[in-house]
């Protein structure tokens, strides 16, 4: 796929409001990869919103849903995967995207979240008062993990849209012409 990169995909993993979806389709637009997005590919096989998804089979039954998904979709190659926030909860899910793909965490802070998802109704993990909460507890757990699977970091706090991608397409070519990941997968720490 894209000459320095090391995998066959690109994937982004990072919580919700990070701009896994936003950025995702930009940068793959400037990198001429394939746009999919995770969430939006489990809609489509279920004919289910997320939310319905939730309501009918609870979490675990999203999550079944989840690992089907990415299972099937990392078959392929020459994609740009935008991840669920909770997808990196699965250990077989991580294997999977890091063996697949080259991994990038888009980071971001609390504040940050909860402005990007003020109005947002469509994330059942956050239809609650205590949504602050919920995102603190949610990165607390979740940061070991984010960081298991990632070879890259980003941080997309106070970025535009249009910036952060230009700035990660820059970080990310910067990367790969040093050179970081000549090593094989499994040789890398
Ligand atoms: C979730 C994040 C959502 C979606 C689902 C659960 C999570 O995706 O998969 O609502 O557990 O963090 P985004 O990260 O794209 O919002």
């Amino acid at each position: 796929m894209l000459p320095m990169n090391p995998a066959p995909n690109l994937v982004l993993v990072g919580p919700m409001g990070a701009g896994k979806t936003s950025i995702g389709k930009r940068l793959a637009q400037r990198l001429g990869l394939r746009f999919v997005d995770a969430d939006h590919a489990i809609e489509q096989r279920t004919g289910a919103s997320i939310p319905m998804i939730f309501d009918c089979e609870g979490e675990t039954g999203f999550r079944q849903r989840e690992r089907a998904v990415l299972q099937e979709l990392l078959q392929a190659e020459g994609q740009l995967l935008a991840t669920g926030g909770g997808a990196v909860l699965a250990a077989e899910n991580r294997e999977l995207l890091r063996q697949r793909g080259f991994v990038i965490w888009l980071q971001t802070d609390v504040a940050s979240q909860l402005q990007r998802l003020a109005r947002d109704r469509t994330r059942p993990l956050l239809q609650r008062p205590d949504r602050e909460d919920v995102l603190r507890q949610m990165a607390e757990t979740r940061a070991p993990l984010y960081a298991e699977v990632a070879d890259f970091h980003f941080d997309t706090t106070g970025r535009s849209t249009a910036e952060a991608c230009s700035a990660l397409a820059h970080a990310l070519a910067a990367h790969w012409q040093r050179g970081d990941d000549e090593l094989p997968r499994d040789a890398r720490a």
